[in-house]
């Protein structure tokens, strides 16, 4: 069974997002799997290196679109993934000297954190804007 498999209730109607929400599912996925089957630490380190990277830049795209239809949650918003990546990065410090342990934690961690995240939080601004007729 697929580890994170995506759910058509992620979908936001809003076709930037949703594509890299498919992104980072499938990024955690790929770093659970990896883990699953053994792969080497560089293998697994350059994984968690692209997840982190596109992690924030995914963040930089929503927080830019919330801001440019004036969101009024942005500001609590961009609180939440602020939270993630100080998060990402402590758990990375407590578990440098291994990287299996820390895959292991971190594709659990994101996982929850990514569908909770969706489920709640992003599909406020998808109902933001579908409330005022725009589409984007
Ligand atoms: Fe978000």
């Amino acid at each position: 069974m697929q580890f994170f498999p995506w759910k058509e209730q992620y979908s936001l109607n809003i076709s930037e997002i949703d594509e890299q929400h498919r992104m980072l599912v499938g990024m955690i996925d790929k770093l659970h799997t990896a883990m699953a089957e053994g792969r080497s630490k560089g293998v697994l380190d350059d994984i968690i290196t692209e997840l982190y990277n596109y992690t924030k830049f995914h963040f930089i795209t929503e927080e830019r679109l919330m801001d440019e239809h004036d969101y009024p949650a942005l500001e609590q918003h961009r609180l939440e993934h602020k939270k993630l990546i100080g998060k990402v990065l402590s758990m990375t410090e407590r578990k440098k000297e291994n990287t299996l342990g820390l895959s292991s934690d971190l594709s659990i961690m994101l996982q929850q954190w990514l569908n909770n995240h969706i489920l709640e939080t992003d599909k406020r601004f998808s109902e933001y804007l579908a409330g005022r007729g725009i589409t984007i």
